[in-house]
């Protein structure tokens, strides 16, 4: 039996309309679609009827099907003649283990492609009005992940990233944003400095706070976030809080302005 091939597709921060041309065709083409607890229901109504779905979802610090297995998963449809989208959120190389799968499948001789995304920090904040650069405000944007493993302190750099210059984007980070906080704060970066939050960015759930470094943990904690949550910590997050005033106004139910 002819090798099958397998696409590594980003499916985008959630709106199906973010989705890339090249990730609709091979959505289309696919016999069987592996996605990720991040992909919405939404996109996962595209997928046409009678194509398998085979759901892998992980929660942080649970992962119902374990990376191995998703890798061997893989390989095996694939050899099995399939035609598979090996669909992630977001960008599949960006913090989505999708390097590591592309890895397993080189080493087993396995056909593959890589179909970019537009990764949760710029399509969340493109969509919400919010430059990541900005002549004069922002000359870089850093990402970085948030989360730590098991009882072990979050492993940053935490002198570089205290950076007024540039913007920083912290992936995965509400379980330890008072830390982050503490962090940055502690090697020099203004208490004041703004901040961008938002949650199931893109999607009609979607919620947003803007707040800053000091104001930011107790005015979460009002929140109640659930779902996928981002940071963006910088001086651009004032440009999306102004234009949010300026643009939003009478129509904001999904969004929450603090000063
Ligand atoms: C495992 S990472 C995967 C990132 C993904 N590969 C990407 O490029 O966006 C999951 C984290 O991405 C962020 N994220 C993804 N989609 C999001 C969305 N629609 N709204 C807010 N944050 C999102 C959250 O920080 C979430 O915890």
């Amino acid at each position: 039996m002819a090798v099958g091939k397998v696409s590594l597709v980003g499916a985008g921060p959630g709106d199906p309309e973010l989705l890339t041309v090249k990730a609709v065709r091979a959505i289309r083409e696919a016999d069987v679609v592996v996605y990720d607890r991040l992909v919405p229901q939404s996109i996962l109504d595209t997928i046409a009827d009678g194509v398998l779905q085979i759901n892998v979802g992980k929660q942080a610090a649970h992962h119902p099907v374990p990376q191995d297995e998703i890798n061997e998963m893989l390989v095996r449809l694939a050899r099995a003649g399939r035609t598979v989208v090996r669909l992630k959120g977001g960008d599949p190389f960006i913090f989505g283990r999708g390097s590591e799968e592309a890895a397993e499948l080189e080493a087993a001789g396995i056909p593959y492609e890589v179909v970019p995304g537009i990764t949760a920090a710029q399509g969340c904040a493109a969509a919400a009005r919010m430059p990541l650069t900005h002549r004069g405000l922002a000359s870089g944007v850093r990402y970085v992940a948030g989360h730590r493993k098991a009882n072990e302190p979050l492993d940053l750099d935490w002198r570089s990233l205290a950076d007024p210059e540039t913007t920083l984007v912290v992936y995965m980070g509400l379980a330890n944003i008072e830390e982050i906080v503490r962090n940055l704060v502690a090697e020099g970066l203004s208490a004041t400095t703004p901040v961008f939050a938002i949650c199931q960015g893109t999607t009609p759930q979607e919620r947003r706070i803007y707040a800053c470094l000091e104001t930011l943990p107790t005015v979460l904690k009002d929140a109640s976030f659930s779902g996928p949550v981002l940071f963006i910590i910088g001086r651009v997050a004032a440009i999306a809080m102004e234009r949010s005033e300026r643009n939003d106004a009478g129509s904001s139910e999904a969004i929450s302005v603090v000063a």
